[in-house]
């Protein structure tokens, strides 16, 4: 279906209750949809929004357009939360329903404040042109899941120099104050993170661009996030039409992160930042939120699907899902991402494999978590979601002696964004290697040494396609654990 602007614009509720109805079947008789990860329940999932702590509960929202598996008119879809792993969901909690956000409740942040939930968007506003305006915006959330949005803006237009692509508040306690930080574009089309501060949360003084790097980062930067761990500043974020030699990627839109020693408010800059790295080396990690956790934990979850692409489950409705939520640590100028300690109350079952070089298996669903440990520096291979001869899969290919991984989706089921390549190589530790697999149903997270890569990517298998193989040329230790369903 080609989906027109007036449709995309269109009212949720102006749509006909037999469109609802079909689309409702259509989703539900689709295959690969998720059991452990956030998916959306019709439509379009993209960034995970207000990722918080609040009332007892996490809360989590996400960018939603429930009509169809397209990019129309966004609200923010609500969830909460008391183990980070069974969501439950609770409804469109922002929707474009005023003057300020008329084309889509774009992204944001959550941050409780006494006792209600503030949440900071931006409102995406189209005129009769359909030229762009932003306006970053506020509302609270009760703990009854009412909510109040501000009748005036925080911001109500960019800076000086500064068009309105301009978007994706984050608000943080900084000492005695507050810090937003945003995703902007000079007037000559470079992309830019801004910052402004408050005392009150509602009057913003602009402190100007935030510095972190001397290169150009693109015509756009989304998303972007500031968090600490250990003391150290750590700043993820978005950067499009990156040029790749000052940071190779092969996605369309790269997530990318710096480590600085510290933020400095008064100069508005990272201090000694690391080169800029991919946050994932995947296929399709975007818009990854992170926030500092009241439990001590700094906490990530990230879009997996990317803008301008189409995928196979848009034939079914739906598109895109989120991530595991991933703690991050920073030891030794070293960012280490490791599934969030929670997700080991999914295992049900387990079957060890111990001191073999091989391993096939028919793991009888796809809904598992591998553990592998390669006890020497080695050579190997690892197929998922292969058939009975390993004829075909994901393949996990990797050379520790030389430090090299890579991760081909070319031969799994249904292929798709063909344009960007169907494999990812990248650097790993020259040590024993240690892997540690999440795969649900259209999704493989692979968490290589700790977190200190991660790999994400969607493929699309046959139903039956639940075989695992391994091979390796040095000896292995390895688990799989069946999961329990939470969606
Ligand atoms: C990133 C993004 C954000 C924007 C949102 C709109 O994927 O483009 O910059 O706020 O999606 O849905």
């Amino acid at each position: 279906k080609e989906w027109t602007t007036p449709e995309r614009y269109r009212h949720y509720n102006d749509w006909e209750t037999e469109y609802i109805d079909e689309l409702v079947d259509t989703v539900t008789n689709s295959p690969w949809r998720l059991g452990f990860h956030v998916q959306p329940k019709t439509g379009l999932l993209n960034d995970p929004n207000g990722f918080s702590y609040f009332n007892g509960k996490w809360q989590l929202f996400y960018q939603a357009y429930p009509i169809g598996p397209v990019h129309g008119v966004k609200s923010w879809a609500h969830l909460t939360s008391t183990n980070l792993l069974d969501w439950e969901y609770q409804g469109l909690a922002l929707q474009p329903d005023m003057a300020f956000d008329s084309h889509g409740v774009y992204s944001g942040s959550a941050l409780p404040v006494n006792d209600k939930l503030l949440l900071a968007y931006t409102g995406n506003v189209r005129d009769e042109n359909w030229g762009r305006h932003s306006y970053q915006l506020g509302a609270y959330l009760s703990k009854d899941n009412s909510i109040e949005k501000f009748d005036r803006p925080l911001i109500s237009e960019p800076p000086k120099g500064y068009t309105h692509e301009f978007r994706d508040p984050q608000i943080i306690p900084f000492h005695d104050e507050y810090l937003l930080v945003i995703g902007g574009q000079t007037k000559d089309k470079e992309g830019k993170a801004l910052t402004y501060s408050s005392h009150d949360l509602k009057h913003w003084t602009l402190n100007g661009e935030l510095h972190f790097t001397e290169k150009s980062m693109g015509f756009m930067v989304e998303c972007p996030n500031l968090v600490f761990s250990n003391d150290k500043a750590l700043l993820i974020f978005c950067p499009q039409g990156l040029d790749k030699s000052v940071c190779h990627y092969d996605n369309i839109y790269p997530n990318m992160y710096v480590i600085g020693d510290e933020y400095n408010l008064e100069n508005n800059v990272i201090t000694n930042p690391s080169a800029l790295k991919n946050l994932d080396e995947g296929f399709d990690v975007y818009a990854t939120q992170a926030f500092n956790a009241p439990d001590g934990r700094a906490l990530a979850i990230s879009w997996v699907g990317l803008p301008e692409i189409e995928y196979p489950t848009d034939d079914f409705g739906w598109a895109h899902c989120l991530s595991l939520v991933k703690e991050l640590t920073i030891r030794e100028n070293v960012l280490y991402q490791q599934p969030a300690q929670e997700y080991k109350e999914l295992r049900t079952t387990q079957t060890d494999f111990t001191e073999i070089k091989s391993i096939n298996y028919e793991a009888k669903s796809a809904r598992y978590e591998l553990v592998i440990d390669f006890n020497e520096s080695t050579k190997g291979l690892v197929t998922l979601m292969s058939d009975k001869d390993g004829a075909t899969g994901l393949t996990i290919s990797f050379d520790t002696t030389c430090g090299k991984m890579i991760i081909d989706r070319s031969s799994v089921g249904e292929s798709f964004a063909s344009e960007y390549g169907f494999k990812r190589e990248f650097s790993i530790s020259k040590k024993p290697l240690t892997l540690q697999v999440f795969v649900d149903e259209s999704l493989v997270e692979v968490f290589v040494n700790d977190g200190e890569q991660v790999a994400t990517a969607r493929v699309f298998p046959k139903a039956d396609n639940t075989y695992i193989h391994v091979d390796s040329d040095s000896q292995i230790d390895a688990t799989c654990y069946n999961l329990r369903q939470t969606n």
